[in-house]
C-alpha cells in the first residue's frame, strides 16, 4: 500500500503565465502544453519527438522531449514494465510534464503508455492545471515493428527472455479518441513530425 503526504498545501507562484508569456524566451506569449506520443516499442516515438523538440526549439519555442528509455535510467529506474510499475511511470511523467508545461515550455513525452486509463489520468493531471494535452498515436502496425526491431527487443520477447513486452506478451490498448493518428510506414521521420507540427499551429502552439 502507497504513503500518503498529509499538511501538504499547494504554494502559489508570483509569476503567472502571463507573465512568463510576456517576459521569456524569443516567441512572445505563454506556449507551455504537453504533446504526448503513445505507440509500440519501435513505432517511431522518440524518433519524432526529437525531430519536433529540434524543430520547436530552431523556431526559439522552448520544447523539452521526456522519453520512456532516458526517465527510466533516472527519476523512474525503480519502476519495471508490470502494468503496476507503468501505471506510476505515467503517473510521475505527467506530473513531471505537467510543471514543464506550466513553466512555459512545449513538454514533449514519448512513452509507450500502452493502458487507456494511464493516458487518461495524464490528461486529467494537466486538465486540472488548464493545461492543453494533446494525445498522438504513433500507428506503426506490430508487424511493421517488429520487423525493424531496432534495439532487438523483439526477438528477445519471441525468445522469452523479457517478460510483459507489449504488442508480444503484454497489451497495447489502441487510442480511441487520440487527438492525432501519425502513419510512419512509408513516411520519412519529418514527414511523420510534420504532421504534429501543423496540429500545433492550428492549436496555437506554433505561430
Ligand atoms: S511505459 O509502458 O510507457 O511505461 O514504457 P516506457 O517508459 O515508454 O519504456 C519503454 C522502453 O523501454 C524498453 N523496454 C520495454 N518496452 C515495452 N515493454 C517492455 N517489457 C520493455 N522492456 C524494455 C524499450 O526500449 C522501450 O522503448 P521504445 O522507444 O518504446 O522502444
Ligand atoms: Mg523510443
Amino acid at each position: 500500500c502507497m504513503q500518503v503526504a498529509t499538511n501538504v498545501t499547494e504554494q502559489k507562484h508570483h509569476v503567472t503565465r502571463e507573465i512568463r508569456g510576456r517576459n521569456l524566451g524569443l516567441c512572445r506569449g505563454f506556449r507551455g502544453c504537453t504533446v504526448w506520443l503513445t505507440g509500440l516499442s519501435g513505432a517511431g516515438k522518440t524518433s519524432i519527438a526529437f525531430e519536433l523538440e529540434a524543430f520547436l526549439v530552431s523556431r526559439g519555442i522552448p520544447a523539452y522531449g521526456l522519453d520512456g528509455d532516458n526517465v527510466r535510467t533516472g527519476l523512474n529506474k525503480n519502476l519495471g514494465f508490470t502494468p503496476t510499475d507503468r501505471e506510476e511511470n505515467i503517473r510521475r511523467v505527467a506530473e513531471v510534464a505537467k510543471l514543464f508545461a506550466d513553466s512555459g515550455v512545449v513538454a514533449i513525452c514519448s512513452f509507450v503508455s500502452p493502458f487507456s486509463d494511464d493516458r487518461d489520468m495524464a490528461r486529467k493531471i494537466h486538465k486540472d492545471s488548464d493545461l492543453k494535452f494533446f494525445e498522438i498515436f504513433i500507428d506503426t502496425p506490430l508487424s511493421v515493428c517488429e520487423s525493424r526491431d531496432v534495439k532487438g527487443l523483439y526477438k528477445k520477447a519471441r525468445e522469452g527472455s523479457i517478460q510483459g513486452f507489449t504488442g508480444v506478451t503484454q497489451e497495447y490498448e489502441q487510442p480511441v479518441k487520440p487527438d492525432l493518428v501519425v502513419n510512419t510506414e512509408g513516411f520519412t521521420v519529418w514527414e511523420s513530425t510534420y504532421n504534429v507540427i501543423k496540429l500545433l499551429e492550428k492549436e496555437n502552439v506554433i505561430p
